[in-house]
């Protein structure tokens, strides 16, 4: 998740629970054209393992030049394309989840990423389409599957429909049935490891990827860990355990940016942490006002450890829930699904989003 996972936040969940944990989406073009703020969000942690890379982008050749740096010149082991992207700015010149429409050009840049990375394994991450008229995850979990990807995941709404709504998990195993030789991974609402057990029974899917359910909850991987060997384990923590975990995040935040840019990084997350808890908005605004990281430690402390979340909270959705809203992209861009030429630079431009 772009903004979320670096390699502190991943160095976080893998200490709670078994899993991959991929990095926040990095430009492919940013990449090759060796933009130093691009190098700067691809770092992996010093005893990072394995080291799993998304990438964003629309041109094959980009693509593939990208995809060999990243395996030459930083040790990448696994490489995940980002297919998602559901803003306005990227799928008006045809990218992110607009782009697998154009079937050729999808295969194309799936491909040359495939042959770039040799042996280590790219996966795809893609939504179901536009919208409900233009969807795309069949045909593009299928070509992936064709050109050589090793799993496709998918995020199981269209990109109109943004964050909104509940994701429907029929296209997941829609997609399944497609695709025969490759894992099939779903995404999309899973905020307790029932979810995903539930999601696998219902899919037929073959592993989860889980975005937003870890907002303020590393502890949830634990949690899949358990319920994938088959005990129960929706883990509620009281204050008490949650404050620990965000003394622990912060620490890694400020190991790794520098206390300044660490203890700012760490303010989106305190509502998260909090989110469900009874703690009042003056404790909130406190930590979140914290200016370094011993007043962020010193205001977690304050905090009394026996609050319990009331079980309503539990599971409740968090992070973005915005859309549905209308998808732009460009004048004729639906009359030619065969059409392999690359899109421009303009629709490389890497927003946030899956
Ligand atoms: C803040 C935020 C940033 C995201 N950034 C990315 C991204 O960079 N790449 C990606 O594939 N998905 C991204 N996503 C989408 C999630 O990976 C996931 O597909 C989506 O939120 C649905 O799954 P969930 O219900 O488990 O959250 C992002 C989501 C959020 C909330």
């Amino acid at each position: 998740m772009a903004g979320v996972t670096n390699a502190p936040f991943r160095d976080l969940c893998r200490s709670h629970g078994a899993g991959l944990y991929v990095s926040e989406m990095i430009s492919a073009r940013g990449m090759v054209e060796g933009h130093e703020k691009t190098f700067r969000l691809a770092r992996f942690g010093p005893t990072e393992s394995p080291r799993s890379i998304q990438l964003y982008g629309t041109d094959p050749a980009v693509m593939g030049s990208a995809v060999r740096r990243l395996v030459n010149e930083l040790d990448a082991e696994h490489v995940d394309l980002n297919f998602g992207c559901p803003v306005r700015k990227v799928t008006r010149h045809g990218g992110g989840a607009a782009l697998p429409w154009r079937r050729r050009l999808f295969g194309d840049v799936v491909a040359a990423a495939v042959q770039a990375a040799g042996e280590v394994p790219v996966t795809v991450k893609l939504r179901i389409g536009l919208d409900d008229d233009h969807t795309t995850h069949l045909d593009a979990g299928v070509i992936a599957e064709q050109v050589g990807a090793a799993a496709v995941a998918l995020h199981a709404r269209t990109a109109e429909q943004a964050y909104s709504g509940r994701a429907q998990w029929s296209a997941i195993a829609e997609l399944k049935s497609a695709v025969s030789t490759i894992p099939v991974l779903g995404n999309g609402d899973i905020w307790l490891a029932r979810d995903a057990i539930r999601m696998m029974s219902e899919t037929g899917c073959d592993g989860v990827v889980v975005g937003r359910g870890c907002l303020g909850r590393p502890w949830l991987f634990a949690d899949l860990a358990a319920a994938f060997e088959g005990r129960s384990a929706d883990t509620a923590p009281n204050l008490g355990a949650v404050v620990t975990v965000m003394a622990d995040h912060a620490r890694r935040l400020c190991d790794w940016h520098g206390e300044v840019t660490g203890i700012r990084d760490m303010r989106k997350h305190v509502g998260w942490y909090l989110q469900g808890y009874p703690v009042g908005p003056a404790a909130r605004r406190r930590l979140v006002e914290a200016h370094d990281l011993e007043a962020f430690v010193a205001c977690l402390s304050e905090m009394d450890p026996s609050i319990t979340l009331p079980p309503e909270a539990v599971g409740l959705p968090r992070g973005h829930q915005h859309g549905p809203r209308p998808v732009t992209v460009p004048r004729d861009f639906w009359v030619d699904r065969d059409d392999p030429t690359p899109l421009g630079a303009a629709a490389d431009l890497a927003a946030s989003g899956g």
